[in-house]
């Protein structure tokens, strides 16, 4: 890292979370999302926009940009933690300071001009044993550390199931995957639960999720991050054969996406288009004859894959997303509803579009929906039948 970087680095891991966390404990003493007109408030933003808008208006004038893609990844990281902490405290910041560094990471990468959730978790360099956060609130340690480790479940998930297609669904190598898939979504249900256990909702509701707002990046509007922008959740749901990369609904979920994943994980998520589902392989193999011991098991391990796939969205939908998003914003003032979506779309919409996902991926009954539950109930047909 140059100087100018290092010291960027420096105040985002000290002096900023410290702004921002006095900001919020202020805040949060008024229950109000956000405060105006008050001496102490305006005086600490003033100082978080003044500093942070030098710091980076210093990487910015050297126009020399890390090689190496990861560090530039980071460094939009860095400058993104700055932005949506300016619109989170409702301040604009001098555009002409970090418009042009951002969109000059930004657009090499083919990513969007804004920090992402993948800087929170995938992408968050520990120093000192510290992740980069925007506060030093205990319910933002506890927000990072249980959806990093439900993201890494995921991917831990999607790993095992995208090694199965080179052995072959009946091989008894693959058993080992299938089964290690199995334990990554039940881990991803536990870190989940543990995350809706601990987690204070006032807390995350008034101090955590206003960083995640949508905010402008030069002349264009980026919309927030979300938990689920990463690509191993897609792959995972198209190789179970729950959701299916030609149903128009979910490859516009999977083409919205693409700015907001990180660089690698698009590549995972373009060659989602081609990726033939683990389900209808089962099926094939099934329908050919009397299936052999490891393919009975590997059918088992994928129903119960399925299952594991379905509890945990059900749990995102109705113990997450209810009670820390939907049930806090009905008592929000009108002038803050407009603001309670990290995608833009109104809270209905977005939840609407949520329970759609949540039925493809649990399988669910729904009327005009095709979802996988005739092939799942196929599958256990045939091995019904063949014992
Ligand atoms: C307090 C905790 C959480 C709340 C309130 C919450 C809420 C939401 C909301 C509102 C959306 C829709 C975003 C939009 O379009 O505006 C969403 C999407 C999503 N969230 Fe969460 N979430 C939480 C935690 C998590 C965790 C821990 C995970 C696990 C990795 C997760 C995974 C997802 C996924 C996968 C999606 C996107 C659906 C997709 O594109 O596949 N969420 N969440």
């Amino acid at each position: 890292m140059t100087q100018a970087i290092d010291d960027l680095d420096r105040w985002i891991r000290g002096e900023f979370t410290d702004l921002n966390t006095k900001l919020e404990e202020i805040y949060f003493a008024e229950k109000a999302l956000v405060l105006r007109g008050s001496a102490e408030v305006d005086e600490l933003t003033a100082v978080l926009v003044r500093d942070g808008g030098s710091l980076i208006s210093k990487v910015s004038e050297r126009k020399v940009l890390p090689e190496n893609a990861d560090a530039r990844y980071e460094l939009l990281g860095m400058v993104g933690f700055y932005l949506a902490a300016c619109r989170r405290h409702e301040v604009e910041p001098d555009q002409a300071q970090f418009a042009s560094l951002a969109l000059a990471l930004a657009a090499p990468l083919g990513v969007a001009p804004r920090f992402a959730s993948s800087h929170q978790n995938i992408h968050n360099r520990s120093v000192g044993g510290s992740l980069t956060t925007f506060t030093t609130l205990d319910s933002e340690r506890v927000f990072l550390l249980y959806n990093g480790l439900s993201v890494m479940a995921y991917r831990r998930a999607a790993h095992a199931l995208l090694s199965v297609p080179a052995l072959g669904v009946s091989s008894p190598l693959a058993t080992y995957h299938l089964t290690d898939a199995v334990a990554a979504l039940r881990d991803v249900l536990r870190f989940s639960q543990a995350l809706a256990g601990e987690l204070d909702r006032d807390r995350f509701f008034y101090n955590i999720r206003p960083y995640f707002k949508s905010h402008r990046v030069g002349s264009r509007e980026f919309r927030g991050v979300n938990a689920g922008d990463f690509a191993a959740i897609n792959a995972i749901d198209v190789l179970l054969g729950l959701c299916s990369p030609h149903d128009p609904f979910y490859q516009g979920v999977i083409t919205e996406k693409y700015p907001y994943v990180a660089p690698k994980d698009q590549k995972l998520l373009r060659s989602l288009a081609t990726t033939e589902s683990l389900l209808d392989m089962v099926v094939r193999e099934l329908e050919a004859g009397p299936p052999s011991a490891p393919l009975r098991e590997n059918a088992e391990l994928l129903l119960d894959a399925c299952r594991g796939h379905a509890a945990a969205t059900v749990f995102h939908h109705n113990q997450l997303v209810a009670p820390f998003l939907r049930e806090p914003a009905g008592y929000a003032p009108p002038e803050h509803q407009a603001d309670m979506t990290t995608s833009g779309p109104p809270l209905e919409a977005v939840i609407e579009t949520l329970a759609r996902l949540r039925d493809l991926r649990a399988a669910h009954e729904r009327p005009g929906v095709a979802t996988a539950r005739p092939t799942l109930d196929r599958v256990r047909a045939l091995l019904q039948s063949a014992s």
